[in-house]
């Protein structure tokens, strides 16, 4: 793929405190953006000054809500180099995205290319700081101007990046969640295992309702039975209860998250159990009153590995640990940001530098 670039010729002024980016506030000075066209396919690959885009009101993302994304970060390394996390993964999960929306498969080599040619481009904007890293948002909508409900035969694929810091005000400190037992998230046959911007839609009222009872986010529970734990929106989440590791499957109703995998990989290394399942609610209360939920623990690109201290489920509380980050949370956050940051060996081959 060729790309051409055409640097901004009025550079923004990087920001000055990095301890207080917060998270997807600021953008930084360029924007990869691919068209596609029916007949033609995908072209005019191009990193362009980042900027306001121009579409017809009537582009088919505006109302049947075509559109889809991804997220991945880049680490500025102890060395001065930048480096990326598996880049092939969000590739692929992108690919399947496109497959449910009728959109046109962008090629793996394609789209790991585009995002390593921005972040080259922009490669000061990547922050020095421990801990802030720069957010990359790659995502895809339907121009197509027309009401019709069909699939669009006109695209743009776009990659906007974001220096940013923890995806929570906590930071790593634990967090509450609010398990949703009124609105459901996904259904089978539905789009919850892809990353449409719909299901983020749908989600924001439960958002907004934990948000105002004081919780960080919504736990949520399988569509047909409102009985089993799936994921939290913008994490998958795992608990350690006797010893041993559970987390949904993901069957069509789950995000299949880049950090739930290498998470899996990681505990399965040091030999824990690890369950890909149905894990009932009623029985995450239960072994929380027994005293045997140790740890819960979200994982996601923007959350990391994300602690959980307290899970409310109608009118019961479960209080996890002693409210601090348990060791298995410690050690999963440790090893993977060290191997992202380039501080411990990456045995995997997990890392792609810039
Ligand atoms: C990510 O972790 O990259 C996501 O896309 C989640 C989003 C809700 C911030």
């Amino acid at each position: 793929m060729e790309i051409r670039i055409e640097r901004t010729t009025a550079p923004k002024q990087k920001p000055a405190d990095e301890s207080k980016l917060g998270f997807g506030k600021i953008f930084t000075d360029h924007m990869f953006i691919m068209n596609y066209d029916e007949g033609q396919g995908w072209h005019d690959a191009r990193i362009v000054p980042y900027g306001p885009i121009v579409l017809d009101p009537s582009a088919s993302v505006f109302h049947y809500a075509q559109e889809c994304f991804e997220g991945m970060k880049a680490y500025r390394c102890a060395d001065g180099h930048i480096q990326l996390f598996r880049p092939d993964c969000n590739a692929k999960r992108l690919q399947d995205t496109h497959e449910r929306l009728c959109i046109p498969k962008i090629p793996v080599e394609d789209f790991v290319e585009a995002v390593r040619a921005l972040v080259d481009v922009d490669r000061d904007w990547v922050p020095h700081i421990d801990g802030a890293s720069l957010y990359i948002r790659p995502f895809t909508i339907a121009t197509m101007p027309q009401l019709g409900v069909h699939a669009s035969t006109m695209y743009q694929f776009i990659i906007i990046c974001s220096p940013s810091g923890a995806y929570y005000a906590e930071g790593i400190n634990p967090v509450k969640i609010y398990v949703e037992s009124e609105y459901v998230r996904a259904c089978p046959g539905g789009t919850g295992y892809i990353k449409c911007g719909g299901n983020y839609a749908a989600s924001i009222a439960a958002g907004e309702k934990a948000e105002k009872l004081g919780y960080s986010q919504v736990l949520w529970l399988d569509g047909v039975e409102r009985k089993y734990v799936e994921e939290v929106g913008s994490m998958n989440i795992f608990f350690k209860i006797d010893g041993e590791i559970y987390t949904a499957a993901c069957v069509g109703t789950v995000l299949p998250g880049v950090t739930r995998r290498s998470c899996i990989e990681l505990l399965k290394s040091w030999g824990y159990t690890v369950h890909e399942g149905k894990l009932a609610i009623a029985d995450v209360m239960k072994a929380a009153a027994d005293g045997k939920l140790e740890e819960v623990f979200g994982t996601g690109t923007a959350a990391v590995v994300s602690p959980v201290k307290q899970l409310d489920y109608e009118d019961q509380s479960a209080l996890i640990g002693d409210g601090k980050i348990g060791p298995v949370t410690q050690r999963l956050y440790d090893e993977l940001t060290g191997i992202q940051w380039g501080r411990l060996p990456d045995t995997h081959n997990w890392t792609v530098r810039v």
